[in-house]
């Protein structure tokens, strides 16, 4: 549906040219909702600028449904803009048109035949859950409610694709559900290929089929959002899986698995000890620390357990204590990661 091949931005500054975007290669399959999710600065805004040319990339393609958008001039890029659909996280309503109006303005503007427009309009208005204010002011509306005006917006010309830069970044939790939900929903009823831009794993975690990570301009790691809250291997994702997560150790919890890895190794002199943060999706954590025990002859102790539901399969989180000759540690670890397994060693 959406073929990006390697997209390169800079952009020109005082101190030189600054590198945006680097060599970005994605493909977006038709109907999936994709997350692209980074830190603040990582390239996110700038990669959507690129995808709907609002930004010319400097070098790569882009291609939507086929058509290649890079090297389209000005008036058929306008046409094949329709076919995108943008939803902005300061709403970008305008404030003297009703919500009505505001969700009639893209067809009014791609010059659908006022007679069609009312129906149109009521029919995603209803979609969205606001056929009651469609009376009212962008002001007389709460945050959640502009946003389910700018989805309608977004979808009025019938969009094969829904752009979203942080739609939910200034909404509340429940809010953000709501939103999310609302658009998972959508993109079942209609189809639409959905693109989630976003710095918040928990976005990701509610409705993305599958993720890519930008860090410094860079696509670092991509994958089905299930294998990478079970096994991320980018630290800058690892950091933000843990965010999303809450599989952090307490600092107290911390400090005492610690203390005691120093009390293990005192007692058996030549083995070592170590604390581990093992992420698991799908498998059994029973049969795992008994593997361990059993074929690699260590001694397992469980810190904490915290099983979550993501996209439907069961994200494990397991921080162990692990005790045995300093060879079979080794041997353990290389097992874990054969399987595909995450360990990370915490170190005092
Ligand atoms: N017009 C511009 N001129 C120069 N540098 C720019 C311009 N626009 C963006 N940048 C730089 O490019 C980098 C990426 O910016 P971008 O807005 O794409 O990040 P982002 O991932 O969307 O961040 P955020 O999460 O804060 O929205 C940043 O370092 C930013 O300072
Ligand atoms: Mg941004």
């Amino acid at each position: 549906m959406i073929d990006i091949q390697h997209l390169a931005k800079t952009y020109a500054t005082p101190r030189g040219r600054f590198e945006a975007l680097r060599d970005i290669s994605l493909h977006i399959e038709q109907g999936e909702v994709f997350g692209i999710i980074g830190p603040s600065g990582a390239g996110k805004s700038t990669l959507v600028q690129c995808i709907n040319l609002l930004e010319r990339p400097d070098s790569g393609t882009i291609s939507i449904g086929g058509t290649e958008l890079t090297g389209l001039g000005e008036t058929e890029l306008r046409q094949q803009r329709r076919r995108i659909g943008m939803v902005f996280q300061g709403f970008n309503l305008l404030a003297r048109r009703t919500v009505y109006g505001n969700v009639a303005l893209p067809l009014e503007i791609a010059g659908v035949p006022s007679s069609q427009i009312p129906a149109k309009v009521e029919r995603l208005l209803k979609l969205v859950g606001l056929e009651h204010l469609r009376d009212r002011y962008p002001s007389q509306i709460s945050g959640g409610q502009k946003q389910r005006v700018g989805i309608a917006r977004a979808l009025a010309n019938d969009p094969d694709v829904l752009l979203s830069d942080e739609a939910t970044s200034a909404l509340d939790p429940e809010t953000t559900h709501n939103i999310l939900a609302l658009l998972r929903d959508i993109n079942k009823k209609t189809g639409v290929t959905v693109v989630m831009i976003t710095h918040q794993m928990e976005v990701v975690r509610e409705i993305c089929d599958r993720v890519a990570v930008l860090s410094h301009g860079q696509v670092v790691e991509s994958g089905r959002t299930q294998d990478i809250f079970a096994s991320p291997k980018h630290d800058v994702t690892r950091a933000m899986v843990s965010a999303a997560t809450a599989s952090d150790l307490t600092d107290t919890t911390l400090a005492a698995a610690h203390a005691r890895l120093a009390e293990l190794e005192a007692a058996r002199p030549g083995t070592v000890a170590r604390l581990w943060r093992i992420r698991l999706a799908g498998a059994n954590s029973g049969t795992l620390l008994s593997n361990l025990t059993r074929e690699h002859a260590l001694d397992i102790s469980l810190v904490q357990a915290r099983v979550e539901d993501i996209q439907g399969v069961a994200v494990g989180t397991l921080f162990v204590l692990a005790q045995g000759a300093p060879l079979a540690v080794e041997q353990a670890l290389k097992a874990l990661a054969a399987l595909d397994i995450s360990v990370e060693d915490i170190a005092p």
